[in-house]
């Protein structure tokens, strides 16, 4: 697509600028074969127009498979907005970032991503109904973190059951890279079922305080994914796992909340060989557009919630499964599962 290698057909991707504000955004609609398309908004300082859009046309695919998997009545979708250099108007800025959303009448909904909040979510409700992720008063709503933290937490308690051969996460040592708004609730439901932790962030702040209040070891940023563990969570930015990391892999298992994590799917490859099991990033960490979607149609509260995110577990255990009857990986099987459920569900 465009060009850029790696990139699929998508149904409709608008650049949106508006001179007032400085906003330059794409809102990419990958498919909306199952619903509209339902994806977060990405808030990044991208070293250019080009590698704005790559990144986009990437998340709103994997938004795709994601829903699919998570069997959500929603399409595929993602929207970037390229950070405006200096200070800005932020509550401008998503306004017009808004009128965009309601320009596409519904083929697109956002939510939250990284670098944008619950308070921008809540701004743009003038400009747009196709917007969610928004505390409500008395009603289910809000940040989707904690549920993207839990979706992969449970995952990783499948992964160790059925990879490691472990019970419980007792002992069971996972690194964690970035202690972000997933990274840091996920390192408190891993320290409560008893893991031990070894953390890496670039901000000092959220490793000291998880050496304070985790008793987590603190790793430099360069060497966390070679850390010597069970399992490592990548919960920072995409592509960590690529031909120069995963030879210095050490955990036997990966289950993290960073949305594209292999390279390629030939890493996927790699990592099989090598006889880690990844589990599928879009597979894990549905939990936060469970809880937008449901959310969205303004259903369930907060125990419903958690309950269909647990389900993720069993989705876990369901590929691993796939993956030894079909003897491929885990990568591969995910992806052909999920684009057999891009369709109209029933
Ligand atoms: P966040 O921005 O709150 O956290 C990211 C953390 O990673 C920050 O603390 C940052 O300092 C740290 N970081 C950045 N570069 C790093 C590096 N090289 N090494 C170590 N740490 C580094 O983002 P959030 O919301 O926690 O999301 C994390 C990942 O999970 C992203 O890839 C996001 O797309 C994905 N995700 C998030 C969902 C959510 O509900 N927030 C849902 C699904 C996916």
């Amino acid at each position: 697509l465009f060009g850029l290698p790696g990139q699929e057909a998508h149904e409709r991707v608008l650049l949106a600028t508006d001179e007032q504000t400085g906003l330059k955004a794409i809102l990419a609609v990958h498919s909306t074969a199952r619903g509209p398309a339902f994806g977060g908004c990405r808030v990044w300082a991208y070293d250019n127009e080009l590698a704005a859009l790559n990144d986009a046309l990437r998340l709103s695919q994997g938004m795709s498979l994601k829903n699919a998997l998570a069997d959500l009545p929603f399409g595929g979708g993602k929207a970037v907005i390229i950070k405006p250099a200096g200070t800005f108007d932020r509550p401008a800025l998503f306004a017009a970032f808004g009128r965009a959303v309601e320009s596409l009448q519904g083929a697109y909904i956002t939510a939250e991503d990284v670098g944008t909040t619950t308070a921008d979510m809540r701004g743009m409700q003038a400009q747009t109904r196709y917007v969610s992720g928004i505390p409500r008063e008395g009603a289910f709503g809000g940040d989707p973190s904690p549920k993207t933290a839990w979706g992969v937490f449970v995952s990783i308690q499948a992964g160790v059951r059925l990879h490691l051969g472990r019970e419980s996460l007792q002992g069971v040592r996972v690194a964690l890279q970035g202690l972000g708004a997933v990274g840091w609730h996920l390192a408190e439901f891993l320290h409560k079922a008893g893991a031990q932790l070894v953390v890496a962030d670039v901000d000092a702040a959220k490793v000291a305080r998880a050496q304070a209040e985790l008793g987590a070891q603190a790793l430099g940023v360069l060497d966390i994914l070679s850390a010597d563990v069970d399992v490592l969570a990548p919960c920072a930015l995409g592509a960590s796992l690529n031909a120069q990391t995963i030879p210095t892999l050490r955990a036997q298992l990966v289950a993290g909340a960073a949305n594209n994590q292999l390279a390629t799917t030939e890493d996927g490859d790699t990592l099989q060989r090598r006889g880690i099991c990844y589990l599928p990033d879009y597979l894990v960490n549905a939990g936060g557009i469970i809880s937008v979607a449901r959310e969205y149609r303004n259903e369930g509260e907060e125990s419903a919630v958690m309950a269909e995110v647990s389900r993720i577990g069993d989705r876990v255990a369901e590929l691993l499964d796939r993956v030894k009857r079909e003897d491929s990986t885990p990568a591969r099987v995910a992806d052909a599962w999920a684009r057999a459920k891009l369709v109209k569900p029933a």
